[in-house]
């Protein structure tokens, strides 16, 4: 049913666009027309996906925060639930599948981003496009291999787009509260010695906080008793990838490497510095 409201809604926002664009009698173009089509197909496509995922597993997705707060999770049966998670009915909807979280189960670092894209969707684990190599990159620097920290992301799910549209968007904040029991779940089972968030979303739907990325960096929170930094998302560092930002992102992760006594060598600490005639 849900379905049916949402290809409404998309009908009703096609129609009004075509409103606005030609005067007060609503006259299909054929590009309005085939987007139409094409949104009515996706629906079709992932309400098949839906129904048949709802009649193999009736009894999964039902699951409460308290339920999954209070539960001592195995790793299987966490990674189980989390995949036939149905708590947001519009993202289910969406998702090719749920991306749960990848790497050492026993880690001392966890990172943790905000939500999957479309590369995450469609391949099942975080950071696998563009930034997701440039996070992988960031580990590297650190002396460290991707496959030896945790990746999680506060949302397992890809926020969904208008239909038709491709990119990706952010989460909102309702959707990281509903998702988070989630990773609080994975983050008592890899008990990090430090953790990393990437990026002011992913800081707010961890920690809670809402404030600007100048706020964030350069303090230590905590949660649950494990320490977090807040550094840029590598998205952004993609965006802005002056010596000056990176170096900052940088400045972060020493502040991690010390606090966890990993070697530094002088090499390390001179990265993204301006060079010195
Ligand atoms: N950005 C995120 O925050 N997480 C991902 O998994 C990918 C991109």
């Amino acid at each position: 049913m849900e379905l049916f409201w949402q290809a409404v809604v998309h009908a009703r926002a096609t129609l009004m666009e075509m409103k606005d664009g030609v005067g007060p009698e609503p006259t299909a173009d054929v590009r309005s027309l085939e987007r139409l089509k094409a949104a009515a197909e996706e629906l079709l496509s992932k309400a098949a996906v839906a129904k048949s995922r709802a009649e193999l597993f009736p009894e999964e997705g039902k699951i409460t925060r308290d339920e999954i707060l209070s539960r001592k999770w195995t790793w299987d049966e966490l990674e189980r639930a989390v995949k036939g998670c149905k708590k947001c009915k519009h993202l289910v909807c969406y998702r090719t599948q749920v991306v749960f979280g990848t790497g050492n189960r026993e880690a001392r670092l966890m990172f943790v981003g905000e939500a999957p894209g479309a590369d995450e969707d469609r391949l099942g684990e975080p950071f696998v496009g563009k930034a997701g190599e440039l996070l992988t990159k960031m580990i590297q620097a650190m002396g460290l291999r991707r496959e030896e920290v945790y990746i999680g992301n506060v949302l397992k799910c890809r926020p969904d787009m208008p239909p038709g549209e491709s990119g990706n968007r952010k989460p909102r904040i309702e959707e990281m509260r509903e998702c988070l029991p989630w990773l609080v779940a994975q983050i008592r089972l890899v008990r990090p010695e430090v953790m990393v968030a990437l990026g002011a979303t992913a800081a707010e739907g961890l920690l809670g906080r809402n404030e600007p990325m100048k706020e964030l960096r350069g303090r230590w929170f905590e949660f649950e008793g494990i320490p977090v930094v807040v550094t840029y998302h590598p998205a952004y560092l993609l965006r802005n990838p002056s010596l000056q930002e990176k170096r900052k992102v940088w400045e972060d992760l020493l502040a991690v490497m010390e606090r966890m006594k990993m070697p530094i060598s002088q090499k390390q600490r001179d990265y993204f510095l301006p060079k010195k005639d």
